[in-house]
């Protein structure tokens, strides 16, 4: 069991860096490379627990992936009937977009296969995917969980005899989900006829940007996406590019800033897709307008270095949060919170019933966080309500979310109130910050690097 020990900052943070590449792209160049015609070569893939356990999954199913000296991956791509059944279950350890992903693609496979998961990954809901694919023919069951009425891990699928195939689909999603909507699209390539989906708000679109540029029949419009196979040969070019870093690990850095007076934070080389920039329209609103530099496309997807400093501006406002910021943020939402906590004013986050299903009920857990501090929450249905101020050093946990474990520390630079029961000499405590690793190795390397006083401690 690993914990931090954080202590409010002393000074201002300051220092560039570029944190590793993006975990939504790295997954689709693991999986889109793997059935790709020839080699694919990617770099700057993220190293995180998450990306490793697609990794493994497709080295499971016959794909070979080496390093290249200068860290480069190597995907030799099987083509799109080239997998083959792997010899056990496939665990996609806490990756919820690993397995949902892959039950998209193996839905149309001729042979049968597994998917299991973590604990936490196992509690979440998997009848988003499920149903729309048995829809469409795919013999693919979870387990049918009552009170939650829906269906979790383990995924069965069974093969899909090949004189039948997936038939057409046409999709109205009742969720702004990139993970449901790529599961759909990675099966539409299995399918006979088109596969039409339409989003209530505009999910990342990872997925597309990268079939497109790999020439599937693909078409964009709005929130429609189509995937039209007649009169497509059936093959994915392979590709060659660097994967922008991470926008969602980027905004911890740059909240970082933003809380510590007088900082100068940058994110070099950040995805900017628009899909995913929600945090910093937030920022801004709030009134730390946090500056870009456009460094041009990688992959299909523009990229830029950011900075907050003094010319930035300081957090004054709440921060609203709701409809399609709510998505262009969502993973983001816990950084953001830990922005607003430090704020007097009142923040209202809405429209973020999702949260409730991702790594942790985030809702439950960041109101969980913020009383710990100190704040008074609201906690509603599909969000929060409070208002920020000055927060103590305290003790918590992570609960195994990675995201709830850096928004903490992001809090606890903040906190120079009396020290609750639990904090060590002043500091603020963290535990159960392990998971860290699914999307963020070396956070507490980076965040010494611009100047916090965090350290890490392995307990027996
Ligand atoms: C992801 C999509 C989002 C996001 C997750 C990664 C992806 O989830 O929260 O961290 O890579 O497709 P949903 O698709 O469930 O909204």
């Amino acid at each position: 069991m690993k914990r931090w020990i954080v202590r409010a900052a002393s000074g201002p943070l300051k220092g560039a860096v570029r944190v590793q590449g993006d975990k939504s792209i790295s997954h689709r160049a693991l999986i889109l490379g793997s059935i790709a015609k020839g080699v694919s070569r990617v770099r700057g893939l993220s190293r995180g627990e998450d990306n490793a356990a697609t990794r493994r999954a497709f080295e499971a199913m016959g794909v070979r992936i080496e390093e290249e000296p200068d860290g480069a991956l190597l995907v030799h791509g099987v083509g799109l009937d080239g997998l083959r059944a792997s010899a056990s279950p496939i665990d996609c350890g806490n990756s919820g977009t690993t397995m949902r992903l892959l039950a998209g693609l193996l839905a149309g496979q001729s042979f049968a296969s597994t998917l299991v998961g973590d604990a936490s990954l196992t509690r979440r809901p998997m009848g988003r995917v499920c149903k729309p694919l048995r829809s469409r023919g795919a013999r693919i069951d979870g387990q049918f969980v009552a009170e939650k009425n829906d269906e979790t891990a383990p995924i069965e699928i069974r093969p899909m005899p090949a004189d039948i195939g997936l038939s057409e689909l046409e999709y109205d999603s009742p969720v702004a989900s990139a993970q449901v909507k790529s599961a759909l699209l990675l099966s539409g390539l299995y399918a006979s006829g088109s596969t039409v989906i339409t989003e209530p708000v505009v999910s990342r679109d990872h997925t597309e940007r990268m079939l497109s540029a790999m020439g599937a029949p693909l078409k964009v419009m709005g929130p429609v996406v189509m995937l039209d196979p007649h009169e497509w040969d059936h093959w994915l070019a392979p590709v060659d590019f660097t994967v922008p870093a991470d926008p969602s690990s980027a905004a911890f850095l740059l909240v970082a800033g933003a809380v510590v007076e007088g900082s100068r934070v940058g994110a070099r080389g950040v995805c900017i897709n628009r899909t995913r920039t929600g945090a910093l329209d937030v920022l801004r609103d709030m009134g730390c307008a946090v500056l870009w530099s456009p460094k041009g496309d990688e992959g299909g997807e523009p990229v830029a270095d950011l900075f907050v400093s003094e010319k930035s501006g300081a957090l004054r406002s709440g921060a609203r949060v709701g409809s399609e910021l709510a998505v262009r943020a969502i993973d983001e939402v816990p950084a953001l919170v830990a922005a607003a906590a430090t704020v007097p004013a009142v923040s209202e986050f809405r429209d973020l019933r999702e949260l409730r299903v991702k790594e942790s009920d985030r809702i439950e857990a960041l109101a969980r966080v913020l009383r710990a501090f100190g704040r008074e929450v609201e906690v509603l249905d599909d969000g929060l309500r409070f208002e920020g101020g000055a927060l103590r050093p305290t003790w918590v946990s992570s609960e195994g979310d990675h995201r709830i474990a850096m928004a903490s520390a992001l809090m606890a630079l903040a906190a120079r109130g009396e020290p609750a029961f639990g904090s060590v000499r002043g500091a603020t405590v963290i535990e159960d910050t392990e998971c860290v690793a699914t999307s963020f190795p070396g956070f507490v390397t980076v965040l010494r690097g611009l100047g916090a006083d965090i350290t890490e401690e392995e307990l027996a």
